[in-house]
């Protein structure tokens, strides 16, 4: 038996961001996705795939999130691990994998070899590091077949230590070969991204092109029952999985775990195998302790951003405010307040000026809270 594939190939965006990044007049494109709705997915099983496996081209991916290890040693991994020959496969499970503490950059021996130690800041070293990065890229730039660059959760850089030096020198080594390296920035915080990509004095200004992932859709549901089917040799109403995709907010992840409970509980309702996902998935993602750490205006401001129906800072907010906590609501300026306070935990986010939670499941979480829990 084949080993089942549940990835859903999402091909006409794959194929699009393909050409408009290798053919395109741009080196760099900046995709934003909400929390937990494929971009991760989208990097190294549709555009690195497809770029590599299809077309030739060398992929690397790297991606700023593990805050243990630094960001310019692990690009520097990166770069120097692109350079040597292995499929595309054997690549990914790398990526996958947590990185060695220790790596090799350069040839394995002889001159230029440099053993480095990932979990080192090596801020006394940053210039000559950059310099090394340089030269790296340079090797790895290819105008016949530009090397593609896939870096994951940008947004840490900004804050990271050495965060500006890394940006600049990385927006250099780019600009040099912009025919050569074409690169795809991911965040999944809007106000992240334009803090790098939209803010006047950032290094990487204006560098990329904005793209959104397009969200998921019934052809992604129908595709997965079909999966499911082969699997478990079992078939599951169309319209309770799309009811059920739709109460997630059209949540990938959440859906597969659907899945997984009908299949590991064969007798089990599909609403109750939702109810069992919900309180699974909420109880993983650890969003009672969230809750409970908010204080009462803010968990107000969290629900009225999730309805998503009233303009949180004005008459309707404030009416809607006064209904949930039974208190009157305090003047704008200090509910734009209480909605920073939940940006900067990472709750909040930005997008086309309109203020939303940043994960769709924890949206859809709070949204099925009765409302005197606030
Ligand atoms: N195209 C797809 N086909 C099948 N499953 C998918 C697809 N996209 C996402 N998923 C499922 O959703 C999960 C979450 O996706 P992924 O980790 O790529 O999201 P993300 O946007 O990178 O999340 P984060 O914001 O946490 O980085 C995946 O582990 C996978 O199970
Ligand atoms: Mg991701």
């Amino acid at each position: 038996m084949t080993r089942p594939d549940w990835h859903y190939p999402r091909k006409p965006f794959t194929h699009d961001t393909f050409v408009a990044l290798t053919r395109g007049p741009v080196p760099a494109m900046s995709l934003f996705g909400p929390r937990r709705t494929g971009k991760t997915e989208f990097l190294l099983h549709d555009l690195g795939h497809h770029a590599a496996d299809r077309y030739g081209h060398r992929v690397l991916y790297a991606s700023f999130w593990q805050s243990s290890v630094a960001p310019l040693g692990l690009l520097l991994y990166a770069v120097s691990e692109a350079l040597r020959p292995r499929s595309y496969a054997e690549r990914v499970a790398d990526w996958l994998r947590h990185p060695p503490v220790k790596v090799r950059i350069g040839s394995d021996k002889g001159p230029g070899a440099l053993e480095i130690d990932l979990s080192e800041r090596r801020t006394a070293r940053l210039g000559q590091d950059l310099l090394l990065l340089d030269d790296l890229l340079g090797q790895l730039a290819d105008r016949d077949k530009p090397a593609i660059l896939l870096l994951d959760e940008v947004q840490e850089l900004a804050t990271a230590p050495g965060g500006g030096e890394i940006m600049a020198g990385l927006r250099t080594a780019l600009d040099r070969r912009r025919d050569g390296l074409k690169t795809v920035f991911t965040g999944s915080s809007q106000i992240g991204l334009n803090r790098i990509f939209s803010t006047r004095d950032a290094p990487l200004y204006r560098f990329a092109a904005p793209l959104t992932l397009p969200p998921l859709g019934p052809d992604f549901v129908a595709h997965q029952l079909e999966v499911f089917h082969a699997v478990f040799q079992r078939r599951l109403d169309p319209a309770t999985a799309q009811g059920f995709f739709d109460r997630f907010g059209g949540n990938p992840m959440a859906f597969q775990r659907w899945l997984m409970t009908l299949g590991q509980y064969r007798e089990l309702p599909e609403d109750v195998a939702a109810e069992r996902t919900a309180t699974a998935l909420a109880h993983d993602l650890d969003f009672d302790r969230i809750w409970l750490e908010l204080q009462p205006h803010h968990r107000a401001m969290a629900r009225i951003l999730a309805e998503g129906d009233h303009d949180p800072f004005g008459a309707t907010g404030a009416a809607r405010f006064e209904a949930l906590t039974g208190q009157p609501a305090p003047i704008p300026q200090t509910r734009q307040s209480h909605v920073r306070t939940l940006a900067r935990r990472g709750l909040a986010d930005q997008w086309d000026r309109e203020w939303r939670l940043t994960d769709p499941l924890f949206e859809a979480w709070v949204l099925d809270r009765p409302e005197a829990e606030i």
